[in-house]
């Protein structure tokens, strides 16, 4: 979409005159819309949407379920699929375009491999730039076959396994998407398929199996877990609500401790506690953070969360805590620029092959804002004064959406304005981004 009309939308950000206050909703959790248009797309049945994130890195999934058979109908915010079940799908008559996004390029990998057929999927320049072996190595042993550029990367051609062995791999790095993809393939092979993670990740898709009908067992294995899908289930369509997406809602919650005076609620916030990190971190950090009304809905936790401006003071963020708050380090980075002390994140590598490189995506947009900051090996060290950061640079967005909301928050709570080179990728995660942060008082131009 954007390499066909490529436009770019620059915006400045500067400290707006009085307090961010107000109540609003964030659109609903990337990771469990993409997974919720795959699985009903395998399930038998009509299974309805509600809430799921309009996005265009779910709409990618969206029109690639289409192309490969399933029925897919929107009307008035509600979702329809009427799924193909286990083994359904069907040849796909052109190339799949996954545009920006990582989870729908790597998750539909596993369906593609699973099935006899021949498939293409390319993506966007950002897209094209990140690892795929990942997924295409493991996803070899099932017996399916894969041409790809350099390093493994998209455009990839992709023959899918006639007879899908089941899935025994143990993930060399703790990732969701790595993960998911092997139990979407997993599915359609005959017997259990077993994958070990060395960390616990989100596990949306463990959840979302089970609510579809499918066995999953997961056995906790020291500090990582080992996971049986039993292959070949009969997945039944099952209504699906789409909680509020926790890595959208750190951004207006962000902006409410930096502003002095701001108080601002997210309602309806997906909770899961494998997506909660950031949330844990910042109440180390002493924010004031309050969660209300938590209940469960769908098979996840939720709640109302409310931030109010305060001091903050730094932290450090143990490498353990990566995969639970994974998409939220730039955000992190941003508030701990305000805050008193050295604030020190471990174990960042996997930020390296985000939408951007984001470690240094990151420690560039804050040195732009005259934040001292520093990478050590796979650390990374902000130091914050306890008062606003100088602001006044240009913030690079590198076509990645967390990079521009992001830069957007600094530009909020910097003395100077920030500049913002282009925010047309936030459309990705957080569609009407900038209009619902003006309506809190965010003085966006
Ligand atoms: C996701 C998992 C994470 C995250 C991404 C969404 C998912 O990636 O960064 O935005 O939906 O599974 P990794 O699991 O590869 O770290």
């Amino acid at each position: 979409m954007h390499e066909s009309a490529p436009s770019t939308r620059p915006l400045t950000a500067r400290r707006p005159a009085a307090a961010l206050t107000g109540s609003l909703s964030v659109p609903g959790d990337k990771s469990i819309s993409h997974r919720a248009l795959m699985f009903a797309g395998l399930a038998i049945g009509r299974t309805q949407i509600t809430g799921l994130l309009e996005g265009e890195d779910v709409l990618r999934t969206a029109a690639a379920m289409r192309a490969l058979g399933a029925e897919v109908t929107q009307t008035g915010g509600i979702w329809q699929v009427w799924g193909r079940g286990v083994g359904g799908l069907t040849e796909p008559a052109d190339v799949l375009d996954m545009g920006n996004s990582g989870t729908a390029a790597r998750l539909l990998c596993g369906l593609l491999a699973s099935h006899p057929m021949f498939s293409v999927m390319t993506g966007d320049a950002s897209l094209r730039r990140r690892p795929m072996k990942r997924v295409t190595d493991p996803l070899s042993a099932i017996g399916a076959r894969f041409a790809a550029r350099e390093g493994g990367r998209l455009p990839l051609a992709i023959e899918g396994a006639t007879d899908p062995l089941p899935v025994a791999y143990r993930l060399p790095v703790a990732s969701a998407q790595v993960k998911s993809s092997l139990l979407l393939a997993g599915l359609n092979a005959a017997g259990h398929s077993v994958i070990e993670e060395p960390e616990p990740t989100r596990d949306h898709s463990e959840n979302m199996l089970r609510h579809f009908g499918a066995t999953v067992d997961v056995e906790v294995d020291g500090a990582g877990r080992i996971i049986t899908l039993h292959g070949q289930p009969e997945l039944k369509a099952a209504d699906i609500i789409v909680p509020g997406d926790p890595s959208s809602a750190a951004f207006p919650l962000a902006s409410a401790l930096l502003v002095p005076g701001s108080s601002v609620t997210v309602t309806n916030v997906g909770l899961n506690k494998l997506r909660a990190g950031l949330f844990a971190t910042l109440a180390e950090m002493g924010a004031d953070i309050t969660i209300a009304n938590q209940r469960t809905e769908g098979g996840e936790p939720v709640g109302d969360l409310t931030a109010t401006y305060g001091p903050l003071r730094a932290v450090d963020v143990p490498a353990h805590r990566v995969p639970s708050m994974i998409d939220e380090y730039p955000i992190l980075a941003v508030i701990a620029a305000s805050a008193v002390g050295t604030t020190r994140m471990r174990g960042l590598n996997e930020l390296r092959v985000k939408e951007s490189d984001r470690l240094a995506a990151t420690a560039a947009m804050l040195a732009q804002a005259g934040v001292r900051v520093e990478i050590e090996d796979d650390d990374l060290l902000v130091h914050g004064t306890g008062a606003p950061p100088a602001g006044g640079g240009l913030v690079v967005t590198h076509m990645d959406h967390r990079i521009a909301m992001s830069g957007l928050v600094l530009g909020l709570s910097a003395a100077a304005p920030m500049a913002v080179d282009d925010t047309a990728f936030i459309d990705t995660s957080f569609p009407g981004f900038v209009d619902l942060m003006r309506h809190l008082g965010a003085d966006f131009r």
